[in-house]
């Protein structure tokens, strides 16, 4: 076991730090309080590489590896989550099925344009009425004679759904066979039969748009089919068990930036004639925080690098990656919530950043798989029951 980081893997690190930092940091406080898209700044990740972190040089990515993808999106967490869920989406949701089950064609035209941060791509599973039982979506392909599909329904939550090009969609194509009758679609915005919903207004992550969106009678090539036939849920399982590595990253983004902003403070703020991090209370808050964080990171470089292992071996890293997704988003939360109560008044005002790290921590337990979802997936792997 090596816990030493590669030359490459510190470098992507470096740079993500350096945009995180000068770019992002500085205007979080106006994106979260405008709700403004961050199109400038995600252009500058996509010029940097950082869209396609693991989407190989052919394709526009910078060919890097799970481990890499896990550091760069903690730096960008942790200066701005909203900005980290919006890498999160085009890294992890949108290219790697693509690259897993797309033509060559299908490679060039929509993952190329999404890596290097010229579009924004977006991810469709969820609907009004079907959120952690994805089988029980309504959104509905009809075969036609020459092949081509009809596709209506609706679906919502879908982040960067306002401002996407391309949209990896999944619809029932054979409701008779359940899981086995739902086939991804690549979706073109600017194709008709296509219209956009309601946005989203969120209690954090508020710079990141999330909108409903809406085919009716879109007309979806087979050129458009990603995968085979009713592959679709096969292929929502299988990157959504990239994407939860990605928001365990983005939690151990925010809960560091909440943990370090506590460390400072403690060390400033005196009462009782005494810098506060001397009290035993507060110590053990310091104490608990930081074993959090450790553990959480570490979950998630493993699960990085059990992602990385099957990349190469086969197998899943199903677990792996609910793990790291479970123990990264509760402590995120926990943390967040410490780091509050540490800063007392200050920690509840907008002056502060703190108050936006508890906002933002909360979607961590929800999207991508809820928490209690994260618990089913454990369970049912370590049991074999089902
Ligand atoms: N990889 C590959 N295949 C998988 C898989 C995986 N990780 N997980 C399941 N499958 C396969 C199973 O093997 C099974 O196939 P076989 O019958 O051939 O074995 C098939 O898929 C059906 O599996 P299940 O019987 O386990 O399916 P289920 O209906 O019981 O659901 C679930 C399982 C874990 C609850 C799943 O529905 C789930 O993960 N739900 C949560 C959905 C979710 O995470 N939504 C997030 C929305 S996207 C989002 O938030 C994005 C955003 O905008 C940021």
């Amino acid at each position: 076991m090596d816990f030493d980081f590669t030359e490459e893997q510190l470098m992507i690190q470096d740079v993500a730090r350096r945009i995180a930092q000068e770019k992002i940091a500085p205007s979080a406080e106006h994106h979260d309080r405008t709700g403004e898209f961050p199109l400038e700044n995600i252009r500058t990740l996509g010029e940097n590489g950082l869209m396609g972190i693991e989407v190989p040089t052919e394709y526009g990515g910078s060919g890097m590896d799970p481990i890499s993808y896990v550091l760069a999106m903690v730096e960008i967490a942790a200066a701005d989550a909203a900005h980290s869920t919006i890498v999160s989406v085009n890294n992890s949701l949108f290219c790697n099925g693509i690259l897993q089950y797309g033509t060559e064609a299908q490679k060039q035209l929509y993952v190329r344009a999404i890596a290097e941060g010229r579009e924004i791509g977006a991810f469709a599973l969820t609907e009004p009425q079907s959120g952690s039982d994805a089988t029980a979506m309504r959104c509905r392909a009809i075969r036609q004679e020459d092949g081509s599909y009809i596709v209506n329904g609706k679906k919502s939550w879908i982040t960067s759904g306002p401002v996407a090009k391309y949209i990896v969609l999944f619809a029932q194509t054979d409701p008779a066979k359940g899981a086995k009758g739902i086939t991804a679609f690549m979706v073109d915005t600017a194709k008709p039969g296509f219209f956009r919903g309601k946005t989203e207004p969120k209690l954090g992550i508020r710079a990141s748009a999330t909108c409903e969106i809406e085919l009716q009678d879109y007309v979806a090539s087979p050129e458009e089919v990603l995968g085979k036939e009713g592959e679709g849920f096969k292929i929502a399982m299988g990157v959504l068990d990239a994407g939860r590595i990605g928001i365990a990253s983005q939690a151990v983004g925010i809960a560091r930036a909440a943990y370090e902003a506590s460390l400072s403070y403690v060390k400033e703020r005196k009462a009782f004639g005494a810098q506060i991090g001397s009290f035993q209370m507060i110590q053990a808050k310091i104490a608990d925080m930081k074993c959090k964080l450790d553990a959480s990171l570490l979950l998630t470089l493993r699960a990085a690098w059990k992602k990385q292992q099957v990349e190469t071996k086969g197998g899943r890293f199903s677990t792996e990656a609910a793990v790291a997704k479970l123990t990264s988003s509760e402590a995120a939360m926990w943390i967040a919530h410490q780091a509050v109560q540490i800063h007392g008044g200050m920690g509840y005002s907008k002056e502060m950043p703190l108050e936006r790290y508890f906002r933002d921590a909360k979607i961590t337990e929800i999207y991508e798989g809820t928490s209690e979802i994260q618990r089913l997936v454990i369970a049912r792997n370590e049991t074999g029951i089902r």
